[in-house]
């Protein structure tokens, strides 16, 4: 069979049709696929019958894997994050791993336990996002650094947690991670421009706490307007994969208790750069044994002061 593909929104994600992940994938089949990407941000494939070492070797066509995570043990492999409701619902707004400096290129997330409603995981375009602003506030927003971190200041009321989402979280910020990113992050690989903020942001450099904050609720807006969100509504047995350098994602909590589990396997990502040509650095925290840092993006503080 040949690969094609389906739109499924004008912005953002398309269906792969013709092609089984759990297959040995040609070369050309994997550029198609990294070519649709490019273009629909985030795709999705049908997949029965694939196992974790199925993903992870159709992972590994897009390039080096990550580990599991940089503070959460992996699951059935070193490559794999268990995604399992029970200990942690990711509804928030966010892109993956971007507390440290090269967070992951590309996601996928395989499903193996879907509830019977709900449970949907919404995609956004942020290169849409970054379309959409007006042009002074594209203009500024080129200029912006935003610190990210995998620690919480719960300036907002903490909710109630379960033992097991508390000790999660705990795991989570074991150890502190910081970067700093452009807010506007060039595609390595298409060019395109795209908001790279999402909740692991914890500030704007050089505005205040509230500034920082009203900054992002303007910008954050764009990235979630419902043209530019693909809301996928899962099968057991489906891969969905994205961009992480031109998306964020967000996994609705609409499901009551039910079991909810998918596996996810990320492919390693470079340093991310500015519109000016200008570098991510890291300011917390060695993340080289999570995905490859360059020597000269280690930050001389590795552990928390
Ligand atoms: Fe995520």
């Amino acid at each position: 069979m040949t690969l094609s593909l389906s739109k499924i929104t004008a912005d953002i994600g398309a269906r792969v049709l013709g092609v089984n992940p759990a297959d040995d994938l040609s070369d050309e089949t994997v550029a198609q696929l990294r070519t649709a990407l490019g273009e629909h941000k985030a795709l999705v494939l049908d997949a029965p019958g694939l196992d974790v070492a199925g993903q992870e070797r159709f992972a590994a066509r897009f390039g080096p894997l990550t580990t599991a995570h940089p503070t959460v043990p992996g699951g059935e492999t070193p490559h794999v994050l268990d995604v399992d409701a029970e200990i942690s619902k990711a509804n928030e707004w966010h892109t993956d791993v971007t507390f440290v400096v090269t967070p992951p290129a590309i996601s996928t997330l395989r499903s193996i336990v879907i509830p019977p409603y709900g449970g949907e995981t919404l995609v956004a375009n942020s290169a849409a996002a970054y379309r959409s602003l007006p042009e002074p506030l594209r203009a500024w927003a080129d200029t912006l650094w935003a610190v990210h971190t995998n620690v919480y200041d719960y300036a907002e009321p903490r909710p109630q947690r379960k033992a097991a989402e508390a000790a999660y979280r705990e795991t989570f910020e074991s150890v502190p991670y910081e970067s700093v990113h452009p807010v506007v992050r060039v595609h390595p690989e298409t060019g395109e421009r795209g908001l790279f903020i999402g909740g692991f942001v914890r500030g704007i450099v050089g505005l205040s706490t509230t500034e920082s904050r009203d900054v992002l609720r303007l910008l954050q807006a764009h990235v979630t307007r419902p043209e530019h969100v693909l809301r996928w509504s899962w099968q057991p047995g489906q891969l969905l994969v994205f961009d992480n350098r031109i998306t964020q994602h967000y996994a609705i909590d609409n499901y009551d208790d039910q079991p909810r589990r998918l596996s996810r396997i990320t492919v390693a990502g470079d340093i991310p750069v500015s519109v000016s040509g200008e570098r991510s650095r890291a300011l917390l925290g060695d993340s080289s044994h999570y995905s490859a840092v360059p020597a000269d993006a280690v930050p001389e503080r590795s552990v928390a002061a």
